[in-house]
């Protein structure tokens, strides 16, 4: 007995794996699945530590895709943060506290199908595109599948090399990903190749321009998106105005939404 007391019958435990660094302010960290754990590319769980004895817990986007045996997690740091603070100096061999039930509306399955799936996100946003396109039942709906990741430094990048390159070159994975992802980086406060918000590369054709693609279109394109909650509003009613309607769990649509984590 360590004196904890147990957990309630939702929530469980798993030993973290492996935790990479990629700014003092992005982290990412892997860890041990359980197999009766069932969930789809795109979905979330609550994932969280013990404060003062309780689970504190937030919903966290799964980073890895259905098949894979571990999960994996994209977290921001903040040092104020009450999980967050503490989260980002957990090391290997410790164990974190999951909820056992995945949930999520960034689901193939709720949009109608099309073309062109756009996967639009920033900051941590990024996490439910990465399980998405590990995914070849969900690349294989698609003829192309676009990801973009917006931030405000080209250090932010997190998963560059494996967006531009890794995935591509995958043993398994690059079958379904050659010719078919693209992925776009853009930062807002250095001088990247593609600078700006992804609201104002919609708006300005950027976005269609950098890609050689046509402009967003519900004839053909599908989008989800995921990142704070004014991008989410801006890009929402930028949507709709050419015609999108949104995707649910219940309804599927040409879009589907949900809010990246951030802890204030
Ligand atoms: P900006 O630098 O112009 O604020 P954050 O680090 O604050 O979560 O922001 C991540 C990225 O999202 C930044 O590049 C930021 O641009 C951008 N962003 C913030 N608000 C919006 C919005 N309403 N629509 C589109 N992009 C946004």
């Amino acid at each position: 007995m360590d004196g904890l007391s147990p957990l309630p019958p939702s929530l469980t435990e798993a030993e973290i794996l492996g935790v990479h660094h990629w700014t003092d302010r992005l982290f990412s960290f892997t860890c041990t699945r359980e197999p009766s754990l069932r969930f789809d590319s795109g979905q979330f769980l609550m994932l969280g530590l013990r404060v003062g004895g309780k689970p504190l817990l937030r919903a966290y986007s799964i980073a890895s895709a259905a098949w894979e045996e571990q999960l994996e997690f994209f977290s921001i740091k903040m040092p104020d943060g009450p999980l967050t603070s503490r989260l980002q100096s957990i090391r290997p061999g410790e164990r974190i506290i999951l909820g056992r039930k995945p949930t999520g509306t960034l689901l193939a399955g709720n949009l109608l199908p099309g073309r062109r799936l756009y996967l639009l996100s920033t900051g941590t946003g990024l996490a439910p595109f990465l399980s998405l396109v590990k995914d070849p039942a969900v690349l294989e709906r698609f003829e192309t599948v676009v990801v973009t990741h917006g931030c405000r430094h080209e250090g932010d990048f997190a998963y560059r090399d494996w967006l531009s390159r890794g995935i591509l070159e995958d043993e398994f994975l690059g079958e379904f990903t050659q010719g078919r992802l693209r992925y776009l980086p853009h930062a807002t406060r250095d001088d990247t190749r593609v600078r700006g918000r992804i609201t104002d590369l919609i708006r300005d054709g950027g976005l269609a321009a950098h890609l050689g693609l046509p402009d967003l279109s519900p004839a053909e394109d599908r989008v989800m998106i995921c990142g704070s909650e004014a991008m989410l509003a801006d890009l929402k009613a930028m949507l709709e105005m050419r015609g999108f309607t949104e995707g649910s769990n219940a309804v599927p649509g040409h879009y589907v939404v949900e809010k990246a984590f951030a802890e204030r």
